[in-house]
């Protein structure tokens, strides 16, 4: 694996790549990687010639200064994950690489930046267009694979490409679970064993309000008790749970949406865990 640190050497490699006709494949990730991330390496290389995996903690989308200082940083153990799921590049900058200088930019997601983790988390999308734009410019995929657990932040991606034009596909690969049913996540590390123990009934819980949703409960009753079971458990605090549309998050309409998806975010202990579903309507 050709593990790189200068945008310049990258493009240099791509450059020679795409000449010989490959097609490059990128997954972007804040490493502490997971079977989560492998399986994003795995799909693109089921999709495209050359896989590119980035690793790079970024500063802009942390609106909390304590949580990227606490952020998981692994990078042996990433490497070597990399290594044997035969990654082609890592490209692993460091953060004078990708801000110079500081960015300005301020992008227009419009409702996707407003709501849920966009009202929760102020400018955290704003941080993710910046850094995945400027990781787009280096890389120039073909194709762009990013984990559904992440659902908004696949929609707000999906708009950055359609405004900035960008010629990437984006994929949105399914998310793993642990045994117990909790999402993947960096993040799962910083639990202690009692947050973790607790962590597990946020799976059971999203499968309860599933269930509920189609046995036909309204989404008022399935929020409040979503709350009701959320509350019951004191190392949890509910930032939202919400039932949307898919497409752009709004209101789900049974009339017209074929699927809705439940989304919730909730802190265990200090830790801020997210997780979705998606469930079928008929
Ligand atoms: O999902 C993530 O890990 C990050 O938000 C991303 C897309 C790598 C941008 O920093």
């Amino acid at each position: 694996m050709n593990i790189l640190t200068q945008k310049a050497e990258l493009k240099g490699l791509l450059d020679e790549l795409r000449a010989k006709g490959k097609t490059i494949g990128f997954v972007p990730t804040m490493g502490a990687l997971h079977a989560g991330h492998i399986s994003l390496i795995e799909i693109a290389q089921q999709q495209c010639h050359i896989v590119v995996c980035s690793i790079f903690v970024n500063p802009t989308q942390f609106n909390d200064k304590k949580d990227l200082e606490r952020y998981p940083r692994t990078i042996e153990k990433d490497t070597e994950l990399l290594v044997n799921a035969k990654c082609d590049i890592l490209f692993y900058p460091e953060v004078g690489e990708m801000y110079p200088e500081e960015d300005k930019r301020t992008f227009d997601f419009g409702f996707l930046d407003r709501t849920l983790d966009g009202a929760f988390r102020p400018g955290h999308f704003n941080g993710v267009g910046q850094i995945v734009s400027k990781l787009f410019d280096a890389v120039k995929p073909h194709k762009a694979f990013f984990g559904e657990k992440d659902f908004q932040q696949v929609l707000v991606i999906k708009e950055m490409v359609r405004q900035l034009n960008y010629k990437v596909e984006i994929i949105s690969c399914p998310i793993l679970r642990e045994k117990d049913g909790l999402a993947m996540s960096s993040r799962n590390t910083l639990l202690n064993e009692l947050e973790r123990a607790a962590a597990s009934l946020i799976p059971k819980i999203m499968k309860e309000a599933k269930m509920d949703f189609e046995s036909g409960a309204s989404i008022e009753v399935i929020k409040s008790s979503v709350k009701v079971k959320i509350e019951a458990e004191p190392l949890f605090k509910l930032d939202y749970f919400e039932i949307r549309n898919t497409r752009d998050l709004n209101e789900f309409n049974p009339s017209i949406d074929k699927e809705a998806v439940m989304l919730i975010a909730v802190f265990c202990g200090r830790i801020r865990l997210i997780d979705n579903l998606v469930v079928k309507t008929n």
